[in-house]
């Protein structure tokens, strides 16, 4: 089964609540980007959005140029159909964002956020190509959430096999244009009860 076949999948065998990384406050993202204290018009790319909470809170938040990829169309229809109308602040980007098409055609971002989806790449090729396409689109002045499973944590998410990571791992890959703002040791309790821990991290790009 290809990924995106799984992701299709994933999505379409439960409600939204009963997915494994469903939540219903989105936090520490939402905390997080309140304080960059964005424009409105901020450029925001949700990598990996799926059928995030996240949107619906930018949206009420006042955001006007949200652009939501994920690799699978399923999962976006869902999110979509959440909001209950056509968000004509919200751009639908279907992209595999290790091998991107209309994600190269996107401006240049205010804020570039990514939960639980990083950690699935773990060729080192992809993720290569993730933060290649992150340098590409991140402006200078420009944020980068990253929120992956934290070293000692989860081994799987949705059945695949994950990388954990630490601070210095996601330093490394981004280099020295990125300063490190904000680390954040998050424990999610995913709609089974179980313990998720998270390294949620901030970057500003010099
Ligand atoms: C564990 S879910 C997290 C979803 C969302 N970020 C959240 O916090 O609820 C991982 C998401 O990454 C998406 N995904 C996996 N591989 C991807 C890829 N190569 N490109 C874009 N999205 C991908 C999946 O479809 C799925 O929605």
């Amino acid at each position: 089964m290809s990924h995106k076949e799984h992701w299709n999948k994933a999505y379409a065998d439960k409600s939204t609540d009963q997915l494994g990384w469903f939540q219903q406050n989105p936090e520490p993202s939402m905390g997080l980007i309140r304080s960059l204290n964005l424009s409105r018009y901020a450029e925001i790319l949700d990598v990996g959005a799926g059928a995030s909470s996240l949107i619906e809170h930018l949206l009420e938040d006042g955001f006007q140029n949200i652009n939501v990829n994920d690799i699978s169309p399923v999962a976006l229809d869902k999110l979509r159909e959440a909001l209950g109308k056509e968000e004509c602040n919200v751009e639908w980007l279907v992209d595999d964002i290790v091998s991107p098409t209309v994600l190269k055609e996107l401006p240049l971002l205010d804020l570039w956020h990514d939960r639980a989806v990083l950690h699935f790449f773990i060729e080192d090729r992809d993720q290569l190509a993730y933060f290649n396409l992150l340098k590409q689109k991140v402006k200078s002045k420009g944020y980068v959430i990253i929120a992956a499973f934290a070293v000692g944590g989860a081994e799987k998410c949705s059945g695949l096999p994950i990388l954990q990571y630490n601070q210095e791992m996601l330093s490394q890959r981004l280099g020295f244009d990125f300063e490190l703002k904000e680390v954040i040791d998050f424990t999610f309790v995913n709609p089974h009860g179980d313990e998720r821990p998270y390294i949620y991290t901030l970057y500003q790009r010099k």
